[in-house]
């Protein structure tokens, strides 16, 4: 989701639909597979090969079945219709291939009604650690698992259709904070322990193993209003992680009407990354190595 202003459209997302064109009103294409060179494949096959290494002990169960169930290629970029097949008939679900970040009203409609627009292209192979903007495997292995899961599959779709609400209200910044502390960044608290389910997470190599091993991040119990009082780093790893005890307690704490909270919190003053509340249940308090200054969104 592209929720800054001053965003410009990379030129790696130009250079890579040169030549192709996007439906003008949903963002949609066809998903141009002759456009995978063996390069693209290989590079796939790199970044599925370390990051399913990794996270078993590290990802939420779910997660990883759902992985498993949706038969995500492991040597190649998967077939986005092949893929359909699976997710539909588990959760009703379907992705569709989109040229890069769209609009946000466009994004909510999607997931409003159950299509997740997924970034046709992939990384090239210097991007193997980061890239700025979402590419296939970040939207697909990141986020596409835990679409088997019904909680979480019913939790996105009424994100999606808060997203309308929050636009016309104009609460869209205390809005985005949700996505990037839950589908984007967010922990659960397990019987075996704390697991990862964030897209942004479970598709980093560096930061899988950081946001649960690390001493510098906090790491607290998810709170819908302290979330959307905190400001969030877009530049490094994530200063504080909240952690939900159940996929229910997230779809839940997030069912009623946002808008008297949105009411509530446009003249309440906000939360860097980093700090601490006192309302807050603290798993751990960070220790802050490595912390530089700059500034938080
Ligand atoms: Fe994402």
């Amino acid at each position: 989701m592209n929720d800054r202003a001053d965003f410009v459209v990379p030129d790696i997302t130009t250079r890579k639909n040169v030549g192709l064109s996007h439906d003008r009103v949903d963002f949609t294409l066809p998903q141009p597979l002759e456009r995978y060179t063996a390069a693209d494949h290989a590079t796939w096959a790199t970044l599925y090969r370390r990051q399913s290494e990794m996270l078993p002990g590290r990802a939420c169960d779910e997660f990883l079945e759902g992985l498993e169930r949706l038969g995500v290629d492991a040597d190649r970029v998967p077939d986005f219709a092949k893929l359909n097949e699976q997710l539909m008939a588990a959760t009703g679900w379907r992705i569709v291939a989109v040229p890069g970040l769209i609009p946000d009203d466009v994004f909510f409609e999607h997931l409003a009604n159950r299509r997740f627009p997924v970034t046709w292209w992939l990384r090239e192979p210097h991007q193997l650690d980061y890239l700025q903007e979402p590419d296939v495997f970040h939207d697909l292995f990141g986020h596409v698992p835990l679409l088997i899961n019904p909680v979480f599959a019913d939790y996105l779709e009424a994100y999606g259709k808060g997203g309308m609400k929050a636009k016309a209200l104009g609460a869209l910044p205390l809005l985005a904070r949700l996505y990037w502390y839950t589908v984007e960044f967010g922990l659960i608290n397990t019987p075996k322990g704390m697991r990862i389910y964030g897209a942004g997470i479970v598709s980093s190599k560096g930061e899988s193993v950081y946001c649960l091993d690390s001493a510098s991040p906090n790491r607290v119990g998810f709170d819908l209003e302290r979330i959307m009082r905190t400001r969030y780093r877009i530049d490094t790893f994530q200063r504080t992680y909240f952690v939900i005890d159940s996929f229910q307690q997230l779809f839940d704490a997030t069912a009623p009407d946002f808008a008297p909270l949105y009411a509530r919190l446009a003249e309440a003053p906000t939360l860097g990354a980093g700090d601490i509340a006192a309302e807050d249940k603290v798993f751990n308090v960070g220790d802050r190595s490595g912390w530089g200054d700059s500034e938080d969104v």
